[in-house]
């Protein structure tokens, strides 16, 4: 049983991506299960070539630097020629209308001209990661399970047309987890794409240096209310008391109990997040201090994903006739 998860370099991996998704893969993730930096996707809007190469090195040293096996890491990129064929193949396959009625799609592309046309395609990319690695569950949030639909469906229908190639891949909830949210404006997810570089002050990045942690956790907004206490009804310290339960595996509410001030819980918080990251902060240091390492890593990841995909791919380009 093969559960397929992607991240996509669309900016550094933040304190949400760790203890939201990237924790929870390298404790419970199996031998089987497969993890990939979907470069790829992240060309769909305007980017930055050096800083996507960059920030694709980055996520594939903090993947490995937080203990998830590297044998289960690749890099999309290095599998373009053929997930590039497979995806042309499930282009033949899909119509022009379901592709249309994707939510993302219509929310990104608002109807603008100008959209790539990757946009509209992104999700048969997306088809072309599952069914090459012969996925069978995908856990997603909510905004991803019509693509992963539409993946069961374009596999389905290439089987019943041209003959059983690829496994019927599901969508599945991920374990709940941690919701982290921005520290500046806790109305918001923390996340490493959605606002400019310049404006992070309220995300803490996997890699950022325990002194500027400190400062931003130092910095974050807290109402007025005096008491320290947990109510999901004030997300500033609720924030705060998420956090730091999700890093000592505790709940925000024994946590609570444990200070008096808001100054001394932003400390608690800044050395725990500080002591969980160190170690990742380390070990992915190494690996982008060694890029010969680094490659060798990459290389080995991508040569395995590719042979598991070979003879899916070499089946469906015969069974439709090239
Ligand atoms: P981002 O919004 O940072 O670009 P992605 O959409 O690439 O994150 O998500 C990568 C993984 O990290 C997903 O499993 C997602 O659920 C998780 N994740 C992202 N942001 C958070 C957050 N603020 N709290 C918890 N999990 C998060
Ligand atoms: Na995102």
């Amino acid at each position: 049983m093969t559960r397929l998860s992607g991240i996509t370099p669309s900016g550094r991996v933040q304190l949400g991506n760790y203890l939201g998704a990237i924790q929870r893969w390298a404790s419970q993730g199996t031998a089987e299960d497969l993890y990939f930096v979907s470069d790829l996707h992240a060309m769909t809007t305007t980017h930055n070539p050096a800083m996507l190469r960059a920030l694709t090195g980055e996520q594939l040293a903090v993947l490995i630097a937080a203990g998830i096996s590297a044998e289960s890491v690749f890099v999309q990129s290095d599998l373009t020629r053929e997930l590039g064929a497979l995806s042309w193949v499930l282009e033949c396959t899909c119509t022009f209308g379901e592709a249309a009625r994707m939510v993302q799609f219509k929310e990104k592309a608002k109807g603008r001209d100008g959209a790539r046309l990757s946009l509209l395609t992104y999700p048969v990319l997306m088809a072309a990661d599952i069914l090459l690695q012969g996925a069978d569950e995908i856990p997603v949030g909510e905004d991803q399970r019509q693509h992963v639909e539409l993946a069961r469906t374009l596999a389905k229908r290439f089987n019943a047309t041209y003959g059983e190639v690829f496994t019927v891949p599901s969508a599945v909830l991920p374990p709940a987890g941690a919701r982290v949210r921005d520290l500046a404006d806790p109305t918001r997810k923390m996340s490493k794409s959605t606002r400019s570089t310049s404006d992070t002050a309220g995300v803490v990045f996997v890699l950022d240096e325990p002194e500027l942690v400190r400062r931003k956790i130092r910095r974050a907004a807290t109402d007025g209310e005096p008491s320290v206490a947990y109510d999901p009804a004030r997300p500033g310290p609720a924030n705060l008391l998420e956090i730091l339960a999700a890093c000592t595996g505790s709940t925000p509410g024994e946590v609570a109990e444990g200070y008096g001030s808001y100054g001394a819980l932003k400390e608690g918080v800044a050395e725990a997040v500080v002591e969980m990251l160190r170690p990742i902060r380390l070990r992915a240091g190494e690996l982008l201090d060694d890029p010969a390492e680094l490659e060798r890593v990459r290389k080995a990841g991508a040569a395995r994903a590719a042979e598991r995909g070979e003879h899916r791919l070499r089946s469906a380009l015969r069974l439709v006739g090239t």
